[in-house]
């Protein structure tokens, strides 16, 4: 049987329902979405767009370049805008100014955050992860072993490091990124137990790998899964440094690296907050570094004049050595490389391979007249500031020459800025300029074409690792 509904019945319903359906809203804004009278006084939130419940803007994040994500939500919304990533509200901000307010003046408003599977993983007494008295204490042992005068007598090690890695190349086509990963890994080795402890790296490195196998897998820790294995690799890694540590104690000598900097803490370090640091560490410097020599290998090769003119200063210097009967590069060396080090700076530049860095608002915060809510996740955009044409002209265009003058204040942050801001920069930039002395002025390379585009791992990088042929200049 069909029922009729009369058309005062249908006029009532059209009349009726949409204020019920104002009342029923009405209540739910009341209830559920309470704003207490002191809420209403709190500023705004950010302009932007938090996507669909839980899963957010996730996917139009993943689903194209995550740099285009960014560029296109600031471009429609300005320098501070919120959108809904991974579960979690975000508010990215993406000028020098908001950047700095987050991690340099108002930086104890911040904590820094990781995903629990990622703290677990690496160790949750590591560094990152830190904040206050125990962060402050760590950061001075790490940049008692990382500042220039504690890294300047390493050089020539580097060096053997250096020319030993190239040397392995010679007549190959190689994968750029893993090949520079396993020079960043031997330059970290050295730098954190210097050269006595050959006994323990093979099997240190042999875990390691395990552990970064499974440090981007889905978090189930099930037999089997590259996850739990990896979990495993690092139960072993703090077996293998608490049998350094117990070794080292029985030598009772001085040791000048990043784990004699950690022994020797007025107070003292638990063998496993050293073992977390260690392994922070190397997390740290790996792939990081490796990522801009890649970066580097690519833009040089890409760039002809610039190769000739880098080629022509490591030469300068390579015959001043010749001259002087010098077989190694000394600190002061690398201290005369202008050119070479605005090609770095205008890679890191360029490839902004820390797109951004994740911190959590502490409590509620206001900003430039916007709500930064308590627990929400803020994140500098640190490409996004690389790439503004108001901090650099013609952005896209790689030019070192615009290093040859300094950018302007908190533009350029290729290591961070402020309480976390990145303790092994002059390492890194030391072996990137002893590496980069021996790849012009003994090598020769070409790209093999299949490196176009760009991929995250997490760290930007060229499309599959820039493979390339490498052999010995004639
Ligand atoms: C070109 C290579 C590198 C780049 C681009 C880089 C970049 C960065 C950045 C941007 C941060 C700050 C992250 C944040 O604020 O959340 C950072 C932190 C850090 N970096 Fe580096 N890094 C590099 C190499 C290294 C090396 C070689 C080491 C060690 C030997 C190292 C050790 C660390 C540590 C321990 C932290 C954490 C500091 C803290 O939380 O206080 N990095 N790095």
């Amino acid at each position: 049987m069909v029922t009729m509904i009369s058309p005062i019945a249908t006029v009532i319903c059209m009349l009726v329902f949409p204020w019920l359906a104002y009342f029923a809203y009405y209540l739910v804004s009341r209830v559920v979405l309470w704003r207490t009278p002191a809420d209403r006084k709190k500023p705004a939130l950010p302009p932007g767009s938090m996507g669909w419940p839980y899963i957010g803007e996730t996917f139009q994040l993943y689903s194209k370049n995550p740099n285009t994500f960014f560029a296109l939500k600031q471009q429609r919304y300005g320098p501070i805008f919120k959108t809904h990533i991974l579960g979690c509200p975000c508010v990215m901000v993406s000028s020098p100014e908001a950047a700095r307010f987050v991690l340099v003046t108002s930086a104890h408003l911040f904590k820094p955050t990781f995903p629990a599977s990622k703290e677990r993983m690496l160790g949750r007494q590591a560094i990152f992860f830190q904040q206050g008295d125990y962060h402050a204490r760590l950061r001075r042992l790490v940049l008692r072993a990382f500042m220039p005068h504690a890294i300047r007598d390493t050089v020539a090690d580097i060096e053997a490091v250096a020319a030993r890695t190239l040397r392995s190349w010679d007549g190959r086509m190689i994968n750029t990124f893993q090949e520079m990963k396993t020079y960043a890994f031997n330059v970290a080795l050295l730098s954190i137990f210097g050269k006595d402890e050959i006994g323990y790296i093979e099997e240190l490195k042999k875990c390691y790998y395990t552990l970064e196998k499974g440090y981007n897998s889905m978090p189930i820790n099930l037999p089997g899964t590259l996850f739990n294995k990896a979990m495993k690799a690092r139960k072993q890694l703090d077996v293998i440094v608490a049998k350094i540590l117990s070794s080292r104690r029985k030598r009772q000598a001085k040791f000048n690296d990043l784990l004699g900097s950690f022994m020797e803490a007025k107070e003292a370090l638990t063998d496993e907050q050293i073992a977390d640091n260690i392994i922070g560490v190397i997390f740290a410097a790996r792939d990081t570094t490796a990522s801009v020599l890649t970066w580097i290998v690519k833009y040089l090769g890409e760039n002809p004049s610039i190769l000739q003119t880098v080629t022509e200063e490591q030469e300068g210097i390579m015959r001043s050595k010749e001259m002087e009967g010098d077989k190694w590069l000394s600190w002061d060396d690398t201290k005369m490389m202008p050119m070479t080090t605005r090609v770095i700076q205008e890679t890191m530049r360029v490839a902004s391979i820390l797109s951004f860095t994740f911190r959590e608002a502490v409590e509620d915060v206001s900003f430039e007249g916007y709500l930064i809510p308590k627990g929400w996740k803020v994140l500098p955009l640190f490409r996004n500031i690389h790439h503004s044409p108001d901090n650099f002209p013609e952005p896209e265009k790689f030019d070192p020459s615009r290093f040859e003058s300094s950018p302007k204040p908190n533009t350029f942050m290729p290591f961070g800025n402020g309480t976390h801001s990145c303790p092994g920069n002059e390492l890194a930039k030391l072996e990137m300029l002893v590496l980069l002395h021996h790849l012009t002025t003994r090598y020769r390379w070409s790209l093999s074409g299949s490196e176009a585009g760009i991929q995250f791992g997490p760290f930007a990088l060229p499309l599959n690792g820039l493979p390339i042929t490498f052999s010995l200049k004639t």
